[in-house]
C-alpha cells in the first residue's frame, strides 16, 4: 500500500464544483486585488476565530513581520522565539530588523517552555513569539502573564493551529495579534500562497493594513514606508469555499489522531500528546518521537509510507542563524526533538484502511 504524507485531492475532490464556481465568480467580476471576496473573507475569518479584525496579506510569514513592524520592533530590539518551531518565526523576526532569542520546548509538548521565558528576557526584549505548532496550543495563560509583567507584546504564530483552542477560545485571539498561513498544505489552506493577520487592536489592525498596502492608507497617499503583502480576490474566495468546513476537518484529523495514540503501541516510538480541553489540538501534523528515526523512516519509505521531518535541523544550527554564534549542545531539547520527530501521514480524507496499515507497520518496527 502506498500512503502518501498529505494528499489534498479528497478535500478538492468534494469542494470541486464550489471552488470552480468560486473561480467564475472572480473571473465574472474581473476584480482581483482588494475586492468583495476578500472583504467578506476577513469578516468571516475574524467571526471564527473570534477577534474584531482579520486582514488578508500574501504569506504567513509576512503576517508574523508585518505584526512586527506595525508595534515598531526593530533594530536594537529582541523578540523571545521558541528555539523549535518553522524558521519563518524567527525570520519574521530578522526581517523586521529585531534579534530572535531562542527558548527551549518543553519536549512533551514540543511548544515553548513558559517556565524559562522570563530568564530571556533583557532591556531589549519587546515581545514573545507564542508558535502553536503542530495545531497545539502553548502555555497561553503563563505566557500572557509574563509578558504583562514585563510590558511585552504577545504573537501568536497560528500558521499552524486554524480551529484549534484553549481553553476554549481559538488560536488567533488568544495574544494582542497572530498571524495566519495559508499555504495549501495548512488546516485551512488557499490555492497558492496566503496569510492573514487576526488582532481586536484597532490601531495594529490599521497600520498592518496599511502595511501591507504601500503604507497607504488611502490610494495614493502614503502614510509609511510599507510593502505590498495582500491576499488576492482569487484565494480570499477560495478560502471562503473552505472555511465552513474547517471545523469538519479537523475533526476528521483528530479521529484519525485518536485511533493513532490509541493503538500505535510500540516501545521505541513515543506519541504525542491527546487533544483535551484545555488544549484542542486540530493535529496540522502528527509527530512521533524515536531514537532509531532514521532506521524508522527508512523502514517506512520501503512500506509506502510517507513521512516529513518537522523539522530536521534547529534553527540555531542552520547556517543562515550562523551569525547568532549559538554552539550545537546549547539549545538541547531543539536538538533532541530535530534529531528524533518523524511526522506520518495525516489529512482529510485518509481511510480506515489506510490508518490500519500505518499503525500496523509502526507496531512491527523494530
Ligand atoms: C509555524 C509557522 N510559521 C510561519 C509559517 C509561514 O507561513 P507561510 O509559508 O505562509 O509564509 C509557517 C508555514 O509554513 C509555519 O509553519
Amino acid at each position: 500500500m502506498e500512503i502518501p504524507f498529505a494528499d489534498l485531492r479528497p478535500m478538492h475532490d468534494e469542494l470541486r464544483s464550489e471552488l470552480d464556481a468560486a473561480y467564475k465568480k472572480v473571473m465574472d467580476n474581473s476584480w482581483f486585488i482588494q475586492g468583495k471576496e476578500l472583504e467578506a473573507f476577513e469578516k468571516e475569518f475574524a467571526a471564527y476565530v473570534g477577534v474584531k479584525h482579520c486582514i488578508g496579506v500574501a504569506t504567513g510569514l509576512d503576517a508574523l513581520y508585518l505584526i512586527l513592524k506595525a508595534y515598531g520592533i526593530g533594530a536594537g530590539d529582541e523578540v523571545i522565539v521558541p528555539s523549535n518551531t518553522f524558521i519563518a518565526t524567527a525570520l519574521a523576526v530578522s526581517y523586521a530588523g529585531a534579534t530572535p532569542v531562542f527558548v527551549e520546548p518543553k519536549i512533551e509538548t514540543f511548544n515553548i517552555d513558559a517556565a524559562l521565558i522570563e530568564a530571556a528576557i533583557t532591556p531589549k526584549t519587546k515581545a514573545i513569539m507564542a508558535v502553536q505548532l503542530q495545531g497545539r496550543c502553548s502555555d497561553m495563560d503563563e505566557i500572557n502573564r509574563i509578558a504583562e509583567k514585563h510590558g511585552l507584546k504577545v504573537i501568536e504564530d497560528a500558521a499552524q493551529a486554524h480551529g484549534a483552542k484553549y481553553k476554549g477560545k481559538k488560536a488567533g485571539a488568544l495574544g494582542d495579534a497572530a498571524g495566519f498561513s495559508f499555504y495549501p498544505g495548512k488546516n485551512l489552506g488557499a490555492l497558492g500562497d496566503g496569510g492573514c493577520v487576526t488582532t481586536d487592536d484597532d490601531e495594529l489592525a490599521a497600520k498592518v493594513r496599511a502595511l501591507g498596502n504601500y503604507g497607504s492608507d488611502y490610494k495614493y497617499h502614503h502614510i509609511y514606508k510599507g510593502t505590498n503583502s495582500r491576499l488576492d480576490e482569487m484565494q480570499a474566495a477560495f478560502l471562503r469555499v473552505k472555511l465552513p468546513y474547517l471545523d469538519k476537518w479537523n475533526e476528521a484529523r483528530r479521529k484519525v489522531a485518536a485511533r493513532y495514540l490509541a493503538e500505535i503501541k510500540n516501545p521505541l516510538i513515543k506519541l504525542p500528546l491527546a487533544t483535551s480541553e484545555d488544549y484542542e489540538h486540530i493535529y496540522h501534523v502528527f509527530v512521533i518521537r524515536c531514537n532509531k528515526r532514521d532506521e524508522l523512516e527508512k523502514y517506512l519509505a520501503d512500506n509506502g509510507i510517507h513521512t516529513v521531518k518537522h523539522y530536521p535541523i534547529p534553527m540555531h544550527m542552520q547556517k543562515a542563524y550562523a551569525e547568532l554564534q549559538i554552539l550545537e549542545g546549547n539549545l538541547p531539547i531543539a536538538e533532541e526533538i530535530s534529531r528524533t520527530v518523524l511526522s506520518i501521514p495525516m489529512y482529510y480524507g485518509m481511510t480506515m484502511d489506510q490508518v490500519d496499515y500505518v499503525i500496523n507497520r509502526l507496531n512491527k518496527f523494530g
